[in-house]
């Protein structure tokens, strides 16, 4: 028996979580969970903005092209065109629930919204809330679902795995969640499950993301028989602050689309030496262009400066940048930004189709947690809250044609912790977890090769046999399922990087420099992979 039934469980509260919660009827129970508060996510903390088809000057076929030339021949195209053309109204519904974008009066003294540009876009077509477009969506998607009757909230519960019910078909019928706050684990029962929670970039020691972003969607998935793509296109993002202070803060690249350029320590200037576009060349090549550097000259840096531009139009665009680095001793209005890259983005995830279904019945992911094929082998810069959006709508969309004729699923409790104890060495976890993090970064980082990719495998081995043996015999805890998911990802970044034998995209592996004709996907099928 449950107390905690529901049509629709919703495992994530970021911007897919959040507009999934509201796009579903006011009449159905949804439950919303976060393992953290509800803005602990990696949506919270989005700077750039939102790329969408928003003026006259651009176009749904502008758009799908250069989201195809970032994603190095790899998008698939359907989704990528399925994503723009949604971009314009699914923009609008956040207008409508009061996100406050930054307006700007133009030449001719209209008010409009203000478009800045990014790394890829060959038009100003990122919709933004100053330098802080997270938080503005963030708050507003949350006041309105915590005003909602039929959304319970549930912070501080994390999903552990997926309950699926074996007959008279294969179907997810719920989680069990651990309750962090009580260390005990419930039922939740749901005819729908959404998995919405994220991406896995915690899985590298140097990264942009919040400490939840472990990948645990992913994992689950995994563990419950889906088939996950792409992996090996980890996004590192070319610039974060390099502080001592500082760790994971990032400098939009909205920086470098306002006239931002990257100079070498000696303040010389480099990137039009790699790319005739220079700053805003996709990510991958600014990414490897800075590690080139960084490599050659021995420097634990680079700098990126704006200090160019009037102090006014920096305050106005960036307030956010500019009081973080000043608390730091950095005044952007006068000196250039040290930076490096960090990983930043989950490009692959778990395959869904255009309404969000995964391999399981009743189980649909949405957000950085799936892989649609928009981003192909690199996300372009702010495509990827619009992907949020849009499959959080789709996927509503279809739960709602659907929910009426599920059966209401029947499920005895079946979580037992009689054979396990409290943990006296839970050093276990943290130094597994600091070791699996620096040996992502040292071996399966921007630059790879297939020696580097086969020695970290044989380590992950042993560091999750480690880890079950703990998992095993002792009361699970937040963090150990965090390190046990972070394993299940960092092994399926890996087997996709050894099974790409060329360089693509955000894959660099020395081995194989050149790219291939034919462009594919790397699927893994659970039953198969790791035998
Ligand atoms: P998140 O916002 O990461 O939310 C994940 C949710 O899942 C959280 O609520 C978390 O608590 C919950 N969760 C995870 N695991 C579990 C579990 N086991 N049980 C229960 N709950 C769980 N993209 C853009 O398009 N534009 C930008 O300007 C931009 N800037 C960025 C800046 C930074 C610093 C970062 C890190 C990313 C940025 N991105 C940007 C990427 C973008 O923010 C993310 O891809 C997007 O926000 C992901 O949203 P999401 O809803 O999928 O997941
Ligand atoms: C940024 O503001 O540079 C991040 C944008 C993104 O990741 O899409």
């Amino acid at each position: 028996m449950t107390d905690f039934k529901y049509d629709v469980l919703i495992v994530g509260s970021g911007a897919a979580g959040l507009t999934a919660a509201l796009k579903l009827s006011p009449d159905l129970r949804v439950a919303l969970l976060s393992k953290s508060t509800l803005s602990q996510g990696a949506t919270y903390l989005a700077q750039g903005g939102i790329a969408g088809v928003l003026n006259e000057q651009d176009s749904i076929d502008s758009h799908v092209q250069d989201t195809l030339i970032a994603g190095d021949g790899l998008c698939d195209e359907e989704a990528v065109r399925f994503t723009v053309s949604n971009s314009q109204n699914c923009i609008q519904w956040l207008i409508d629930q009061g996100v406050p974008f930054t307006r700007e009066e133009n030449e001719d003294g209209i008010w409009g919204y203000h478009l800045t540009r990014e790394g890829g876009h060959s038009q100003r077509r990122i919709i933004h809330a100053a330098d802080e477009t997270g938080k503005a969506v963030s708050n507003t998607l949350t006041d309105l679902v915590k005003a909602q009757p039929n959304i319970d909230i549930f912070e501080n519960h994390l999903a552990v795995d997926l309950v699926i019910e074996n007959k008279p078909e294969r179907r997810t019928i719920g989680a069990y969640i651990l309750d962090l706050d009580k260390s005990r684990v419930d039922l939740f029962l749901a005819k729908s499950t959404i998995l919405a929670t994220g991406g896995a970039s915690k899985a590298y020691l140097y990264s942009s993301n919040p400490q939840g972003s472990s990948g645990d969607g992913i994992a689950i998935a995994w563990r419950a028989g889906c088939r996950i793509a792409n992996m090996e296109f980890n996004q590192f993002h070319p610039t974060i602050l390099f502080h001592p202070l500082a760790h994971s803060f990032l400098i939009t690249e909205a920086i470098r689309g306002e006239g931002g350029k990257l100079l070498r320590p000696d303040g010389s200037r480099f990137m039009d030496e790699y790319d005739p576009r220079g700053e805003l060349a996709p990510r991958d090549v600014v990414a490897r262009a800075i590690d080139h550097e960084m490599k050659r000259l021995g420097s634990d840096f680079v700098y990126l400066d704006i200090s160019h531009k009037p102090p006014e139009f920096i305050e106005q665009h960036f307030p956010n940048i500019k009081a973080r680095c000043l608390e730091l001793g950095i005044d952007i209005t006068q000196q250039p930004i040290p930076v490096v890259p960090s990983a930043h983005y989950t490009c692959g995830g778990i395959m869904i189709d255009s309404a969000g279904r995964t391999d399981l019945t009743g189980l649909y992911a949405i957000g950085e947690s799936s892989f649609t094929g928009l981003h192909g082998a690199n996300r372009m810069a702010s495509n990827s809250l619009l992907e949020c959006l849009v499959y959080a709508q789709s996927a509503s969309e279809d739960i709602l044609k659907k929910i009426s004729s599920i059966p209401e699923p029947v499920f005895e409790f079946e979580w037992d912790e009689s054979r396990v104890t409290i943990s006296d060495e839970d050093v276990v976890v943290s130094h597994n977890w600091e070791e699996l993090r620096r040996l992502m970064w040292d071996y399966v980082g921007i630059v790879r090769s297939d020696k580097q990719l086969k020695r970290a495998e044989k380590r992950i081995a042993l560091i999750r046999q480690e880890v079950a043996e703990h998992y095993g015999r002792y009361k699970i805890s937040g963090d150990l399922l965090e390190l046990r998911n972070l394993i299940v990802v960092s092994e399926l970044i890996i087997q996709s990087a050894l099974q790409r034998k060329e360089s693509r995209g955000l894959h660099y592996t020395l081995d194989y420099p050149d790219t291939l004709k034919k462009a594919e996907n790397t699927i893994l099928t659970p039953a198969t992979t790791f035998r």
